[in-house]
């Protein structure tokens, strides 16, 4: 028998499995809830938040911080106080808040641990499909703990890709309809499933082959970013520089299509 005394835990095991907890316990709240009758409440016209968000984010910030009283939290319904800790989480507690208005099945939550800047661990739990990803830094990403891969595509019109539009397209500078359309005709298809964190686990798990979006918050990104690269996949800015917490702007891939993707993307030729 292997001696697995030798084996060297990762020292993010531990936040991992606490991530893992708050995320299926905003998921039960989410299943619980899903065909009652809510109240919505609105940040901007077409931009949703309900009771549900509300709960989610309340029972995932009890655990995490009773768990890790040392650190900090960016919560996207509730702004909290920064200590300064290098430990930072960043919680989406129901992502695809629309879709969950209208009972159109697909949403989750999105968990993340941050240290000194870096993301080392993402859980993003899909209740509906019982579907719970795991990234965890240099370890590989998982679904339902077994790992993941990027698909291997390598052209355009053979990739299925998504895209999202922000919440407050009315007010949005690039609406993104040109690159849409742009796309539209040089790829398989086009997807947009109203859930960033969901899209971005698909391009993690070989689903989609590309994913690309113009203005999403960082609670949207950060455990799916750590998902797609820790499957083998890309992630950069529309430039094609790297991305950080707060990049609105990005494309993710399996990496064999990013350049193509970008290329287009930017309008700059017809012959990609
Ligand atoms: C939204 C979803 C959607 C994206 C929006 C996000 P929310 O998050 O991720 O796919 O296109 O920009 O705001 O509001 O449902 O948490
Ligand atoms: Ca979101
Ligand atoms: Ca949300």
């Amino acid at each position: 028998m292997r001696d697995s005394s030798h084996i060297p835990e990762n020292p993010w095991d531990n936040h991992l499995e606490m991530a893992v907890r708050a995320a299926r316990n905003a998921g039960e709240i989410q299943i619980e809830a899903f065909d009652k009758t809510r109240t919505i409440d609105y940040k901007g016209e077409t931009n949703l938040v309900t009771e549900v968000d509300r709960a989610c984010e309340a029972a995932i910030f009890d655990l995490l911080s009773t768990a890790f009283p040392s650190h900090d939290f960016l919560l996207e319904e509730t702004p909290t106080f920064r200590s300064g800790s290098p430990h930072l989480w960043v919680v989406d507690p129901l992502d695809g808040t629309t879709n969950y208005t209208h009972r159109y099945p697909h949403f989750c939550c999105s968990i993340a641990l941050l240290v000194e800047g870096r993301t080392v661990l993402g859980v993003v739990f899909d209740p509906v499909r019982d579907e719970l990803f795991t990234a965890l830094r240099s370890s590989g990403a998982f679904l339902n703990e077994r790992p993941i891969r990027t698909s291997e595509e390598d052209r355009l019109i053979r990739s299925l890709v998504a895209t999202g539009f922000p919440d407050d397209i009315g007010r949005a500078r690039d609406k993104n309809l040109r690159k849409f359309a742009r796309l539209l005709h040089r790829v398989r298809s086009v997807r947009r499933s109203g859930s960033a964190a969901l899209d971005l686990c698909y391009v993690a798990a070989g689903r989609l082959d590309g994913y690309w979006i113009l203005k999403l918050a960082p609670w949207d990104t950060a455990a799916g970013v750590l998902m797609v690269e820790e499957a083998g996949g890309s992630v950069t800015g529309l430039n094609g520089g790297p991305t950080q917490l707060y990049t609105k702007a990005l494309v993710a891939s399996n990496g064999r299509i990013q350049e193509s993707l970008l290329t287009l993307l930017s309008g700059h030729t017809n012959s990609v």
